[in-house]
């Protein structure tokens, strides 16, 4: 197979976004495994509230489900905002409905790694779980290793988490390698 093409989504519109940094780590640690990457975060996926045909004539949206659609997997990357994903991450995943013609629907047989960051546990836990949840309706496959970061721990959280992303982003691999 050729090199696969590991997608990153989400983060924050802070230019210092933790969750911006930690997709970014993540796809360092899938292109030392040979992948070629894509990045989106911040401005390049702040979309409109989605209405089927929102997406017409929209650089940034086309962009987005381009690149979702050549993807062999995908990580997805939310803060916790009051316990569950941000209105951001969750209007950028509205969008996946465009796909849903496709020959490989929304996020079909797509491993998807999932990076949750809060300023504490609970709502980190709770939003990686909601980010599981809406995966599963978008029929993307969550690895079993999601990474729940509490970025008011006083360790940087990219270095705190590198073990664990690394278990994500090489099950991942095992699910494009089957
Ligand atoms: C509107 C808003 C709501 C938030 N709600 C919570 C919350 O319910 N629980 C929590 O632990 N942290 C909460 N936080 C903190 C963020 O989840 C945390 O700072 C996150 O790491 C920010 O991500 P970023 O660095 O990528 O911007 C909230 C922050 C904002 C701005």
């Amino acid at each position: 197979m050729s090199a696969p093409h590991i997608v990153a989504i989400g983060g924050t519109l802070r230019p210092e976004s933790s969750t911006g940094r930690l997709l970014g780590a993540a796809l360092s640690l899938a292109e030392a495994r040979g992948a070629r990457t894509t990045l989106l975060t911040g401005p390049a996926i702040a979309f409109p509230h989605y209405e089927p045909g929102a997406a017409e004539g929209h650089e940034e949206i086309a962009r987005f489900l381009e690149a979702l659609r050549t993807a062999d997997g995908v990580i997805v990357g939310s803060p916790g905002y009051h316990g569950t994903l941000s209105g951001l991450v969750k209007t950028m995943l509205d969008y996946v409905e465009q796909l849903r013609g496709d020959a490989r629907p929304y996020l079909d047989g797509r491993p998807v790694g999932l990076i949750a960051t809060a300023g504490g546990w609970q709502a980190a836990v709770s939003t990686l779980q909601a980010l599981r949840t809406v995966v599963h309706a978008l029929r993307g496959w969550p690895t079993p290793m999601g990474l729940a970061i509490n970025t008011a721990e006083p360790d940087d959280c990219v270095d705190a988490a590198r073990p664990q992303m690394q278990l994500m982003v090489d099950q991942m691999f095992d699910f494009i390698d089957r």
